[in-house]
């Protein structure tokens, strides 16, 4: 089972096609020695990018990393790792909160390396558009967050395909640092915005895709085909808002008819709905997301069933959840 490493986007950055990020998991189910368990688990398959957010935890799931990389005694060279910005820590403070201004961009980045406890992140990304403030403001805190060695590269995350362009027109108007890469969200249930929306972007700019969510918060596992199973992630608190999506009957139906196709190649559901992902060559990284060591095993199996994804497959798994 070999790791694959693939260029984010047009820069020269590799990643390794599945990643892992800690969303929900670090801070609200595990603690530093699980996490670097898990982190430790997904670098041995190969793993060389971590993601991460300002957000994720209140801030808590950056000083867990930190403080797990710092315990496994990784060398910084040896690594890549993320945070985003626009949600803010800090409430409901003006200017800190739900916003790309300049003061919050580079506020924020310094807040989110002293939790880490590193001196620059590899990537930064905005987190969400945001209406409120110019885009080439945007642009000029990300370009300078860059120039001052905080951060090696930036994008986005979830924003409109006219919106990535015009930042990219406005770097490339103003000899700034462009955007490189942007986290869209992207599984068998979440296609859209991968495979159309940013259609032109991939050859007109050089877009790079960290996905998030391949197992559609762990839907595409199965786990929720007969109910919701105890300790899964729709039974944290703070997450009700996730239990409609996870134990609706249409999904669930669609789950059902792929785990035909998954048998048939001897894999989990978890790990073909992960090496499908993983298949579109766009996909720079598959950010995986385990609330234990034993998923991210059984996760990073995928590597293993990307070879498989035949014509005959790939249309039988369009199939099953068309
Ligand atoms: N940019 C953004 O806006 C954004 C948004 C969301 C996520 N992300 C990034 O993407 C990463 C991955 O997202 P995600 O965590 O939602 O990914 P996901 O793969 O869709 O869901 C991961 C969750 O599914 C369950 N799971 C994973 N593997 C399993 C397995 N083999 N068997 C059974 N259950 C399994 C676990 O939850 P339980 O065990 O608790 O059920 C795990 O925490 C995040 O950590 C974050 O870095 C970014």
């Amino acid at each position: 089972m070999e790791m694959q490493y693939r260029r984010l986007g047009r820069s020269g950055l590799k990643v390794s096609v599945l990643s892992f990020g800690s969303w929900v998991t670090f801070g609200d189910q595990l603690d530093v020695g699980l996490a670097a368990d898990c982190l430790a688990a997904a670098r041995e398959a190969g793993v060389n990018f971590f993601d991460n957010a300002e957000a994720y935890a209140g801030g808590e799931s950056e000083r867990i990393m930190g403080r797990a990389i710092d315990r496994l005694g990784w060398p910084r060279h040896s690594y890549v790792v993320s945070t985003k910005l626009y949600w803010g820590i800090h409430g409901a403070t003006v200017n800190m909160s739900h916003t790309l201004n300049r003061k919050y961009l580079l506020q924020g980045i310094e807040g989110s390396l002293e939790r880490f406890g590193l001196e620059l992140v590899d990537l930064v990304f905005c987190h969400r558009p945001d209406p409120d403030t110019p885009v080439e403001e945007t642009v000029w805190a990300m370009s300078d967050i860059v120039s001052r060695g905080q951060a090696l590269y930036w994008g986005t995350s979830e924003w409109p395909a006219d919106d990535i362009r015009a930042a990219w027109e406005i770097a490339e108007r103003h000899h700034l640092h462009k955007p490189v890469m942007e986290q869209p969200q992207y599984n068998l249930l979440a296609r859209r915005t991968v495979e159309r929306d940013y259609a032109r972007l991939y050859d007109d700019i050089g877009l790079g895709l960290t996905t998030w969510s391949p197992l559609a918060s762990g839907l595409l596992t199965g786990k929720y085909l007969d109910g919701v199973p105890e300790g899964s992630r729709a039974t944290l608190p703070g997450y009700e808002w996730l239990r409609d999506m996870l134990t609706a009957a249409e999904a669930n139906a669609k789950v059902r008819a792929l785990a035909d196709v998954a048998s048939d190649l001897g894999c989990s559901l978890a790990q073909l709905a992960i090496a499908w992902c993983a298949h579109n060559p766009r996909v720079s990284t598959v950010i995986t997301g385990a609330s234990r060591p034993e998923q991210v095993v059984e996760n990073m199996g995928a590597l293993e069933v990307l070879p498989h994804l035949d014509d005959a497959v790939l249309a039988r798994i369009d199939a099953a959840v068309r």
